[in-house]
This record gives structure tokens, sequence and C-alpha cells, in this order.
């Protein structure tokens, strides 16, 4: 033990239904392309599939349904007609911006983004018959000739079928051994819509709502950051003196299914349906943007969000990868002008085709040695138990535990995992689970369970071979523990959710997030709420007394002070202890839901500042705070705290987070949690 008379150790241990018309006319798709398949698409002049071509430079896709006009061989989508809409693709951008795949990559060592569109320079038929089409447009690098290019070969492709109100799309990325070191920030399709017609925008059952439009982003005012604007001069006097932020409608990958806009007059209901995220990265919980004003509807594959640094996807000189990003459908539903309700049932039908889509996965239609299908797919089962024994004295079934395989790492790592795919599921009451589909390679299993501090990892390699079935058997997890609870503040489960958010200022809201209780740490400038609500004085929780979901501020942020700066915030833990072991070791045991720029200091006993602190945990580029995440990546900690810096009777732990920049360093926290010193049980 260190002289001082006390030590820490921190453990950071980054840690469509009756009233829809779906046109169920001739359905034809007919590939038509200048100087490629003029025979092949005669001989499928009678197929239910077309592939023709209208001008140089163009193919189109029609199933008699919808009809999609690609750039070829640039490979993006310039019109989208359906149901007596021209296009419901934003016909005044330029025919790059308008339905795409891009990247945000750099070079090593770069710190500035570089946007990369990626132009397809060759495209070919991959499929083709009275079913289904395919078309693949592909770009490739090469050492010297590639300005601005990510060293990435791409391989954009689009699906249609017969009788389906829709198209899927998916893309392989790969590059090669001895290909140069690179950082790839964010990879994407988006669809910017036509801006006329589409104002209503749904992410969730909550968030639907009638949107802003891009010009009255631009006519508002900017507020802490360029994503959030205040609405001063809408077009729709409605929306007057609401925020807008595209952050707003984040979605974490496991509800990230379906999304999108619906236009009125038409009523039509555009939406980006992902079936599974196994190619995202990060798992499960992992935030990222949706559908937001332009309008726009984003499929995002990969990006930093919610993350930060430490979830850029990093390559090494020479290192070499490949990667399908998709498939993701997107599906257009119709209803008739008398219905109305039409919003309501356009959502619901997008719903229940998400459903099959789902049900549906992995897709058996897709040309792709790359995209392996069901019966080469693998499953692992098993039981997860916790053993835990100051909650039982026996092992006890991992309740609804989060069970995943992910490449292989530490305990946890597969939140920053961002190279491989992900297959996640969630055990039953008694911990029993199945991971379903998964691809071949080798991985482990992960799993964390709500209402438990910790992150199990099973201590063998999982090979999922072509058809593989593994049962693991009984896995047990043992979460971090020394001795028995004296105190615990919120809930173990990775998120801030269960602490006190504030209501938002009245002049910063987004009246959609108000009357849903799950959303309402979603609202613009929560964080200048502290100083409002607590004045000077940074609030005292009194164990026993006060309670967490309306006395423990879900962020801990810094002070705005008069002249623009800012200062750190210190909150205290007030706590009685009826016995003390003088000689015993107490630990403060618990996890941090999100950190930015932040650090966090526990004193016990003595706010002295020049007094030995207890904790230190730095860092973190997750922005959560600023992007109205309510958690962003997950840090463990557990400081020892000797029995003779306490005192029989009242105590008090000075929580501080010293670095105040600006508005935005802080952390969330998951759980903190006083254990005594260890007995036997
Ligand atoms: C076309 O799709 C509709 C709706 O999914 C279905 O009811 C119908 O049976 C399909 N028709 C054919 C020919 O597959
Ligand atoms: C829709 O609204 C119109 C006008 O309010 C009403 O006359 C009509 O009966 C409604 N239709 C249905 C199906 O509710
Ligand atoms: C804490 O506050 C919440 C919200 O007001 C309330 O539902 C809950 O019952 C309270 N818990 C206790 C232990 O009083």
């Amino acid at each position: 033990m260190a002289s001082h008379g006390w030590w820490i150790r921190l453990l950071l241990l980054v840690v469509i239904i009756g009233s829809i018309n779906v046109f169920r006319g001739n359905s034809r798709v007919v590939v038509d392309d200048d100087n490629t398949q003029r025979d092949t698409i005669d001989s499928n002049e009678k197929s239910l599939l077309q592939l023709r071509s209208h001008n140089q430079g163009q193919v189109v896709m029609d199933n008699g349904i919808v009809h999609v006009t690609l750039s070829s061989p640039g490979g993006e989508v310039i019109g989208i007609s359906y149901n007596g809409m021209d296009n419901l693709l934003e016909g005044h951008n330029q025919i790059t911006n308008r339905g795409y795949f891009d990247l945000v990559w750099n070079a090593a060592g770069d710190r500035t983004g570089t946007y990369d569109n990626v132009q397809g320079t060759r495209m070919r038929i991959i499929q083709q018959t009275n079913d289904i089409l395919e078309l693949s447009f592909t770009r490739e690098w090469s050492d010297g000739s590639s300005e601005g290019m990510a060293p990435l070969n791409v391989d954009k492709r689009y699906v249609m079928m017969r009788n389906t109100s829709g198209f899927y799309t998916y893309v392989i990325v790969d590059r090669r051994e001895g290909w140069p070191a690179f950082n790839l920030g964010a990879a994407r399709v988006a669809f910017k819509l036509n801006m006329r017609n589409f104002r209503y925008m749904a992410v969730s059952d909550k968030r639907r709502r009638i949107m802003p439009t891009e010009m009255d982003r631009r006519r508002g005012e900017k507020l802490g950051y360029p994503e959030a604007v205040l609405l001063t001069n809408p077009s729709n006097r409605d929306l007057i003196g609401e925020v807008d932020d595209k952050y707003q409608y984040s979605v974490e990958s496991q509800n990230d299914k379906v999304h999108g806009w619906i236009s009125r007059n038409p009523s039509i209901g555009f939406w980006m349906i992902t079936p599974s995220y196994e190619f995202r990265t990060g798992g499960p919980v992992k935030q990222d943007l949706t559908s937001h004003v332009g309008p726009t509807t984003l499929g995002v594959f990969m990006s930093d969000h919610y993350g930060g640094r430490e979830v850029t996807t990093k390559f090494q000189d020479g290192e070499s990868w490949k990667k399908v990003f998709g498939p993701v459908m997107i599906y257009v539903n119709s209803a008739p002008p008398s219905d109305n309700n039409s919003n309501d049932n356009l959502w619901k039908d997008a719903n229940r085709q998400m459903e099959e889509e789902v049900q549906r996965w992995p897709y058996d239609f897709i040309q792709s040695e790359d995209y392996p299908g069901s019966s080469q797919r693998g499953t692992v089962s098993g039981q997860l138990n916790v053993r835990d024994r100051y909650v039982n004295i026996e092992d006890f079934g991992a309740k609804s535990a989060y069970v995943g395989l992910a490449l292989p790492g530490e305990a946890g790592s597969w939140e920053k995992e961002t190279k491989g795919y992900q297959f996640w599921t969630r055990a039953d009451m008694n911990g029993r689970f199945v991971i379903k589909n998964v691809r071949p390679g080798l991985y482990n299993l992960y799993a964390w369970v709500p209402g438990f501090l910790g992150d199990y990892k099973y201590e063998g390699d999982v090979i999922i071979g072509l058809g593989s079935e593994i049962n693991l058997g009984m896995l047990v997890f043992t979460p971090p523990r020394q001795g028995p609870t004296l105190w615990e503040i919120g809930i173990p489960d990775r998120s801030a959710a269960e602490f006190y958010v504030p209501k938002p200022n009245p002049m910063y809201v987004n009246k959609v997030l108000l009357d849903s209780y799950e959303d309402r740490f979603r609202q613009y400038g929560l964080w200048e709420r502290y100083a409002d609500i607590y004045g000077i004085e940074d609030p005292v929780y009194t164990v026993g007394v006060s309670n967490y979901s309306t006395d423990w501020f879900y962020a801990h942020v810094t002070r705005k002070n008069g002249d623009s700066s800012y200062s750190p915030t210190t909150r205290q833990i007030k706590f009685e202890l009826d016995q003390l072991d003088y000689m015993g070791m107490y630990t403060l045991q618990g996890a941090l839901a999100a950190s930015t720029g932040a650090q966090l200091i526990f004193q016990v006993n003595d706010h002295n500042p020049f007094r030995p602190r207890l904790a230190t945990t730095a860092g973190g580029t997750d922005n959560a705070i600023a992007r109205h995440g309510i958690h962003g990546l997950y840090h463990l900690f557990s400081v020892q705290v000797p029995g003779y810096i306490l005192r029989q009777g009242s105590n008090t732990i000075y929580v501080t987070q010293p670095r105040a920049m600006g508005a935005f360093e802080g952390l969330m926290y998951d759980y903190i949690r006083l254990e005594g010193p260890s007995r036997a049980v």
C-alpha cells in the first residue's frame, strides 16, 4: 500500500394494410444498358423484370411497381418513380446527390476527413431472371492514380425482385495486402427525397412528426453547434420556436430497423429497412443517425458517432480487409387520398414489411460469395448464469442478457469493434440463448446482463463453420464485486436513462419529444439546465433520503459562468456507516455510461483540493452529452477505499469532474455502489 495511507485503483475498462394500394400491375424488371446487354434485354422482353436504358449513362430497373433509374457506370440512384410520382428523389439535386453510397476517410496521421462519393467505373449484370435482377457498379483503387479515393475497392449492388414494392442495395468493400494505412470514419447510403412532397418523418412510434425544411433551418438561429437550429422563421408557422437537430433522431442499432419519410398528395412512404445489424459496428447499443431534415434518409453502415476516435476504423499499412454492408431494403408504399389516417397506416405498413424482411434474413436471393445464405450459417446456443454470492448463494439465470459474437478481443471489446460482423441476441428469463444465422468465422462470445455491472467473455474461441451448431452448455458470469452492497445509485445497464433528466428550457423544445418519456433526454440544451436548476450550489445526494430518479442529474456537466468561462462541478454523496471496519477495505464500484474529455475524482470526507484524491479516469470523445445520447462508451471503475479514511456515522464522498474548458466536457453515470469489506457468505 502506498505511503499516503490510502491509495486508489481505478480500472477503466474501456472499457401495408387494407387502405394501402400496392400496385399489382404486371411486374417487370427491365435492365437495359446501351453497350452491354441488348440481347439479354430482348430475350427478357417477356420477363417480369426489365432492365433498360433511356439515355446514355443510365440504366433502369423496373418491376412494374417501382421504376429505378441509375447512373451507369457511376451506380448512383438518380430517380425512383412510383405510384404516379415521377421522382421520389429531389430532381433539382445533381445526379451525384440523390441516392448514393459514400465514405469519409483520412490518411493515417491526417486529422481532416476526406469525402469519397465512390463513382463506379464499370457496370455488370450479376443476375437477371424472371424473378430477380441484380446489378453491380464497381470502382477499383490503384496506388498513384486514385487521388481522393479511400484505398478500397467498392462494389455497389442493386437488387430488384418481381412483385416487390422497392429494391435492395448492398456494398462490398475490400482492400488488398500492401495497400496504405488509412482511417475509415463513416460508410453509408443516403437518399435525398423530393423536398416539396416529403414533409412527415418517422423514426420510431413516438418520434414521428411534420418536419421543418432545409430552408427553415437556414433561416433559423444556430445554437451551440451547427446541427442544432432554433426555427425562428419556418414556412410552417406551427414550428416557430422549436429546435431541430438531426441527432435528436438517433436510434440504437438494435432498434434501427425501419425509418423514413411520407409525402402528401399523393401519400407515399419511403422507408429504409435494415433487417439485421450484423454488418454495423459497435454492437446492439451503438447509436447512429437515421432520417433528418433534407428530407434525407440514411442507411448508416459505420460511423464514429457516439463513440468518437475510439471507434474509428483504423487500417495498418498492408492490412487487407473485406466486408459486406447490407443488404438494406428501400421500401415504398402508398395510401389512397380517401385515407384520413395515412401517416399512421403507412408507418404501420412499413413496420409490417420490416418484420417480413427480418423473418427472411439472411436473404437467399443475394448473388455474392461474400454473403452466405442461411444454409451456410451457424448457430450458437447455451445458458448464461450469474454468480454473485452477495445477491444469491446459488448461481442464477442471466435474465434478458445481451449475448453476442464478435471478433476476438477483451471482455467488452465488441463496443469498439469495427471490422468484423457481430451477431447478438437476448437471453430468455432463465439466461438461455440461441444466436442464429452466424457467418462462418472465428469469434469470441460476449455478454452483459441488465442489472449487473461488467462484461462477460467466454474463455474459448468460437469457430463457426458451414452450418455449425454449437452448444456451449452452462456458462458463468461473475460480475465485479469485492463485498456486500452498502448503498447504490442507479441501475447497472450501460445507460443513464434512469437518472434525473430535466425538462428542457422552454426556449429550446422539440415538441415531438415532449410526449415521450423514453425520449426525454434527446431535448436540446439539457446540459445547461444543470446550472439553472442547482444555481451555484451543486447537489447533495443523501443515501436513504434522495431518489436517483429525481436527485441525481443524469450527466456530470460543467457550469457556465457569467463571463462565459466554465467551472467544474462537484457532487456530494452523504451516507451513514453504523459500523466501521477500520482495517477493512471498502470499494466504490461502478461504471460510466459516457465520457467526453472527462476525469472522475472521488474524495472521501475531505474536499480540500490539495488533499490527495481517490480516482482518476480520463478522456473519451463519445460526445454523448452534445448529441443527446443517453450513453456513449462504457467505462467500468473500481476504487478502493481503506476503512481508516471513513468514519463511523456520517460520511461524505465528493465527486468531481475537474475538466471544464467548455460546455460539453463531462460524463454520464451508469451506476455507483459502495461495497463493504469482503466477508464469508
Ligand atoms: C405479390 O405480392 C402480394 C403482396 O405481397 C401477394 O399477396 C401476391 O400473392 C404476390 N403475387 C405474386 C404473383 O407473387
Ligand atoms: C375522412 O374525413 C372526411 C372529412 O372529415 C369524412 O367526410 C370522411 O367520412 C372520413 N373518411 C373516413 C374513412 O373516416
Ligand atoms: C423515486 O422517484 C420516482 C419518480 O418520481 C418514483 O416513481 C419512485 O417511486 C421513487 N422511488 C422511491 C424509492 O421513492
